[in-house]
C-alpha cells in the first residue's frame, strides 16, 4: 500500500516536464511569489540560501528578449560564466543529448538538416519561448560547485511548485550564454554569475513539443545498492 500522498507528490514530479510553448495568459504575482517562498524552503549547506533570482515581466522581459536576439542575430557567440558540461563526454551522454534536442527539434517539425530552422529555435530561447514570465537565476561570481547544488535544489523546488500550480516551464542554460546582456538589462552587479533562465506561464498543451517526454535511464544505470537486504 502507498503511503498517503504519495500519487499527488509523483503526479505533480511526473508533470514536470519542459513547456517550450505557452498560451497568452498573464501569471499572477501572488502565484509567483507563493512558489517562490515554498521553493525557498531548500536545504542549504549552513542554511545560507545562496540563489538569487530576478522575475522578469512586461516590457523589461520584452526588452531583455529583444537585447538578448539582436545579440544573437550580430553572431556573437554564447560566453556562460560557468561550464553545465565535462569537456569529454561518453557515448552515452552523447547520444542523450542528442535524442533531447532531436526529439524537441522534431516536435516543432523541424528536420535535424535545417540549419536556418534550427537557428531559429535557438533564438526561441533567448525570445523565453512566448514565456509571459522569465526568472534568472544568479550568484556570487566566485561560487563554488557546491552553491550551485544549493541553487539547483531551490530551483526544482521552483518548477515543481509551478506544476502544482498548472504552470509550466523550461530551464535554459542558453540565456546564461549572454551575462554581460541579462547584467546590462537587469542591472545585476558585475561579478555574478548567472546560473540560467526559467521560462515560466501556462502550458501550452496542444502544442506538440510539449508533449515530448526524453526518456529516463533504467534505475540500475544510476542506482548501486551496498549492504544485505
Ligand atoms: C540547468 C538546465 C539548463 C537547460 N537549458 C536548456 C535550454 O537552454 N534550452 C532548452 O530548451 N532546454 C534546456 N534544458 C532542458 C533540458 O533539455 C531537459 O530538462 C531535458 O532534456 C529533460 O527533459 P524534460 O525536462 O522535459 O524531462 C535545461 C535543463 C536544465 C536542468
Amino acid at each position: 500500500m502507498l503511503p498517503e500522498n504519495w500519487e499527488a507528490f509523483a503526479d505533480v514530479l511526473a508533470r514536470r516536464h519542459c513547456k517550450r510553448s505557452f498560451v497568452d495568459m498573464l501569471v499572477p504575482v501572488d502565484v509567483i511569489e507563493r512558489v517562490l517562498v515554498a521553493a525557498a524552503g531548500a536545504p542549504s549547506s549552513r542554511n545560507s540560501q545562496p540563489w538569487r533570482v530576478s522575475v522578469v515581466t512586461g516590457g523589461v522581459k520584452q526588452a531583455l528578449a529583444d537585447a538578448l536576439c539582436a545579440e544573437f542575430d550580430r553572431g556573437v557567440p554564447p560566453h556562460p560564466g560557468y561550464a553545465n558540461r565535462l569537456p569529454v563526454t561518453d557515448d552515452v551522454t552523447e547520444r542523450r543529448a542528442r535524442d533531447a534536442a532531436q526529439g524537441v527539434l522534431a516536435a516543432k517539425g523541424i528536420h535535424r538538416f535545417d540549419e536556418p530552422a534550427r537557428r531559429a529555435h535557438l533564438r526561441d530561447n533567448l525570445a523565453f519561448y512566448g514565456a509571459p514570465v522569465e526568472m534568472v537565476f544568479h550568484l556570487p561570481g566566485a561560487s563554488p560547485p557546491g552553491v550551485f547544488l544549493e541553487t539547483g535544489l531551490f530551483l526544482q523546488n521552483v518548477m515543481l511548485g509551478l506544476v502544482a500550480c498548472g504552470l509550466g516551464s523550461c530551464p535554459q542554460f542558453s540565456v546564461a550564454g549572454y551575462p554581460d546582456v541579462i547584467s546590462s538589462v537587469l542591472g545585476l552587479a558585475d561579478d555574478r554569475v548567472v546560473v540560467c533562465g526559467l521560462a515560466v506561464g501556462y502550458p501550452d498543451e496542444s502544442a506538440e513539443v510539449n508533449r515530448f517526454h526524453p526518456a529516463r535511464a533504467e534505475i540500475d544505470e544510476y542506482v548501486r545498492w551496498h549492504g544485505a537486504g
